[in-house]
């Protein structure tokens, strides 16, 4: 139940839309006056009127309904209650009746979302700046599947470049097969360090040579690349199996090579290949932007070349709504100039195509450098985090069983909620401590408290009925946050922002543990207590889903 779109409904103030009064209600600071509130004084310049007088006739013509069990105006607000009873009713069936699709939706309607995220680079580190790109898409991509789209997750692989002619030059002088088939990606990594530590004029002229053969479709060069690409994916896949993340398409850049003709051609027809200094551009400048880089004066293709043929591809291939590219934020002003030459080239599309920009991520002792092979592994922070869990859980509830699959759950998902915590666009400073604390906005204790929820409901059931008793405040609070879920995860979906629903799980965490420590439920009258048991199965419920969408499991005990 959307109540601010009931109230919205039921207002009629001339010469303010429907959507204005929608988005001016607002939460009053105290729950005493109301559920919501409608500040009038934006209006009296269109009414010609006080905000007080505004507030009063406003009241005096509202009729209350089934939802609304009353309203009043003080100070120029119009202040609503909400009829808790009846929220309390349909909330509490809606979640156990629906159970793990309770917030989902049809919104979507079939349409089609692309998401590339996480585009992993072959043969180079994993690392902890790839952690943001690999969650956020994983979590927008299980929300808007949520919520009734068709969402195709793509990693956009980085398979192309020169420092693949590099990495061959460097394995057929260092390298050996056992090695890097045992050592996997850390010793192809090696490699390409070493080459850019050591490499001399000629192991360069080599590299272009092998890079060439890569291109022209040599047996061997192929062999080799291939084999680095296995690899690679083989050890990504892991760690995108600990998180939870799923992709459809693995068509990386490579993929395009023949596919970025036909986009050379159609810019040429419409005039929009620029030469400069012999290297083909897109003029931006009109825009106030640098020229977007087509073909290097040597004929080479370049990043955005390959990712304009790719969008045309996806909006062949999948007729997507909205083409997202989860993506950190330095490479803003690639996306604009790659966004803005499909509008030169005529793509009504155009406006569909989204940069999903995020922040940097750095450890709390600052050991993130990708220069010379210095590099934090996502691998290492996620492990490390699933020791530490385990040592916590250890001191904490040494007879726990199966302590190694909850701290795999607990440390793979403090990792996650870590990254997923604050708006996307913000520099994040990753911490073990914070990120474990039991008692602070972290995923463990979301997942902590389900597992008290869930202890709850092991002693005391799911009750069959239950009547609605009079609410406390604790108890409404649970009810009002429950009631929400639906449109946090719509909001979530509009602003592409998971840490709507992160923030939702710790909020509704918090409500549920004052309620679990001001209300007795096992101990309650009997009437009361099925009440109280059908509000924690049901705050359970929806915080299972809420860490679902976010790719956290929550274990049973903890
Ligand atoms: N592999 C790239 C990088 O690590 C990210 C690719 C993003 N996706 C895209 N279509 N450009 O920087």
């Amino acid at each position: 139940m959307d109540y601010k779109k009931h109230i919205a409904e039921k207002l009629i103030v001339e010469g303010v839309s429907q959507e204005e009064i929608y988005s001016s209600i607002a939460l009053p600071p105290n729950t005493e006056m109301g559920d919501y509130a409608l500040p009038c004084f934006k209006f009296a310049k269109v009414m010609r009127k006080s905000p007080v007088m505004i507030a009063e006739s406003l009241a005096s013509t509202f009729v209350c309904d089934e939802h609304i069990s009353d309203v009043s105006a003080i100070n120029g607000y119009l202040n609503f209650k909400v009829n808790k009873l009846g929220l309390a009713d349909r909330v509490l069936k809606s979640v156990l009746e629906q159970g793990e699709k309770y917030g989902s939706s049809t919104m979507g309607n079939g349409k089609t979302v692309c998401i590339d995220y996480s585009s992993v680079n072959i043969a180079k580190p994993f690392h902890i700046g790839h952690l943001s790109t690999t969650v956020l898409g994983g979590a927008l991509y299980k929300l808007f599947k949520y919520l009734g789209y068709n969402t195709v997750g793509i990693n956009h692989l980085g398979d192309y470049g020169t420092q693949f002619g590099k990495l061959i030059c460097a394995y057929k002088r260092w390298g050996n097969k056992e090695e890097v088939e045992q050592g996997g990606i850390h010793a192809i990594n090696e490699l390409y360090v070493r080459f850019n530590n050591e490499a001399t004029e000629e192991m360069e002229v080599e590299a272009r040579e092998y890079f060439r053969l890569i291109e022209s479709g040599d047996k061997e060069a192929n062999e080799i690349f291939e084999w680095f690409k296995s690899l690679t994916l083989k050890y990504v896949q892991k760690i995108y199996d600990k998180l939870g993340v799923t992709f459809d398409s693995y068509a990386g850049e490579r993929f395009y090579t023949d596919k970025m003709q036909p986009v050379i051609d159609e810019l040429k027809e419409k005039n929009l290949l620029v030469e400069s200094d012999g290297a083909q551009i897109v003029d931006l400048e009109p825009y106030g932007m640098a020229p977007c880089l087509i073909l290097r004066s040597d004929g080479a293709s370049l990043y955005a070349t390959r990712d304009l043929a790719a969008a045309l591809y996806r909006k062949n291939t999948y007729d997507f709504d909205k083409c997202l590219y989860v993506v950190a934020y330095q490479q803003n002003l690639h996306f604009k100039q790659f966004f803005k030459v499909l509008e030169l080239m005529g793509k009504p599309w155009a406006k569909d195509m989204v940069h999903v920009a995020y922040g940097m991520v750095s450890l709390e002792d600052g050991a993130m450098s990708t220069r010379k092979g210095k590099v934090v592994w996502l691998e290492d922070v996620i492990n490390k985090c699933v020791e530490k869990a385990h040592s916590v859980i250890n001191e904490k509830n040494p007879n726990l069983e199966n302590k190694e699959d909850i701290a795999e759950k607990v440390g793979v998902g403090a990792v996650i909620f870590g990254a997923l915590y604050n708006n996307k666009i913000k520099d994040i400073t990753f911490s073990y401590d914070k990120v474990l604390n039991f008692e602070g906005e972290t995923g463990v204790y979301v997942q902590y408290t389900c597992a008290r929820a869930n202890s709850v409901i092991q002693k005391g059931g799911i009750p069959e009925s239950y009547a609605i008793p009079q609410l406390s405040v604790a108890e409404t609070e649970v009810i009002k946050a429950l009631a929400d879920f639906p449109s946090v995860l719509k909001d979530a979906a509009e602003k592409y922002e998971p840490c709507l629903i992160s923030r939702f799980a710790v909020d509704l965490a918090q409500k549920f543990n004052k309620f679990y420590f001001d209300c007795k439920i096992l101990t309650a009258e009997d009437g009361v207590k099925q009440f109280r048991l059908a509000l924690t199965a049901a705050t359970l419920q929806t915080l299972k889903n809420a860490l679902g969408i976010l790719g956290i499991k929550a274990p049973d005990k903890m």
